[in-house]
């Protein structure tokens, strides 16, 4: 019979077969898929494992924090803990088009985590939280041509250039599977059912050129949106839930002022596997509430609304 502990094991036996004696690196990107692999090969070749966590300084608030200190606390994992915000945000500047926004840090991450590779000594093996969804995202979408929708910087790429071969223990589990499996694993129960976070990060959830004030803004935001979903009882429901910051301004009155600000949108679907949607039918006072608090606390925002769009036609993300 199929069970998490029997796939864990055989997973373990499989890394081990796979590397031998080689060195493996592996890439983190805060989210559940890439620490999930990273605990499991930990725990198949322990010290052969050399963790990076190229920081894009696009993680929502405090979550940098939580994974290092997961890594280097909890488990006692070495990790290489690179901060290059930066450098991200110096080649983002000015730069509004959803695909040239993913390029270019697609490209950023693989320059940095290819620099950081070669401080730590190199390595044989590269390892990646590649899921089933990611393989098949990125060939065809809805069973159409092959057609890329959204370049996923976190599939492809690396190998080739790194001369590198790949470890990817998840490439036949789905989300919940990787759950599952970390929970296996030991991972904390708030880390594992996190939300699915997108490698490109906040970046594709400001529309249009991004910066360090806007940033800022959408991560108060998301921060306030997310309690009180937390606090509702739905985040373990809803699939995924955001803010986007859109680049657009509003005139709004407060107090007896008049306000010219950013409209702010929330989004929350749910889902199996991310490759549809349906949009989360909160009750109207749940959004009226989030958007008082979001429009009092947060400055820079005078408006807010809530997107009622699926998958398909609408995208999960906005971009
Ligand atoms: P979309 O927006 O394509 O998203 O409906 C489907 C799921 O994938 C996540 N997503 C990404 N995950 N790297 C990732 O690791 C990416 O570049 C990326 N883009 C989207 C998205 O958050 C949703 O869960």
């Amino acid at each position: 019979t199929w069970t998490m502990g029997a796939f864990r094991e055989r997973a373990i036996a499989r890394i081990r077969a796979q590397v031998g004696t080689g060195r493996v690196i592996c890439g983190l990107s805060g989210g559940v898929d890439s620490s999930v692999a990273a605990v499991l090969i930990h725990e198949a070749i322990g010290d052969q494992l050399t963790c990076v966590f190229v920081d894009h300084g696009l993680m929502r608030r405090a979550e940098a924090d939580e994974v290092i200190s997961l890594f280097r606390g909890h488990y006692n994992i070495p990790l290489v803990h690179v901060d290059a915000s930066d450098l991200f945000l110096r080649e983002l500047e000015g730069v509004e088009d959803p695909e040239a926004k993913r390029k270019t840090i697609g490209r950023l991450f693989i320059d940095v985590f290819e620099a950081e590779a070669k401080k730590v000594g190199g390595a044989d093996f590269l390892a990646q939280g590649t899921l089933y969804p990611d393989v098949i995202e990125s060939v065809s979408f809805a069973g159409g041509p092959s057609v890329t929708i959204k370049s996923h910087h976190n599939v492809g790429g690396l190998p080739d250039r790194m001369n590198m071969k790949l470890v990817e223990p998840l490439r036949d589990l789905f989300k919940d599977e990787v759950r599952a499996l970390g929970r296996e694993l030991g991972l904390p129960e708030s880390f594992v059912g996190r939300h699915p976070f997108p490698g490109p990060g906040l970046a594709i959830r400001c529309p249009g050129a991004i910066t360090r004030e806007k940033l800022d803004i959408l991560r108060q935001a998301d921060a306030i949106y997310l309690e009180e979903i937390r606090y509702a009882g739905l985040y373990d429901v809803i699939w995924q839930a955001f803010a986007v910051l859109l680049p657009v301004r509003t005139v709004g009155v407060m107090g007896d002022g008049r306000t010219y600000d950013h409209v702010l949108a929330l989004r929350a679907v749910t889902s199996v596997d991310g490759m549809t949607a349906d949009f989360y039918p909160f009750d109207m006072a749940f959004l009226g509430r989030v958007a008082t608090r979001i429009i009092n606390e947060v400055k820079g925002v005078n408006r807010v609304v809530y997107d009622v769009t699926s998958k398909p036609p609408g995208t999960i993300e906005w971009e």
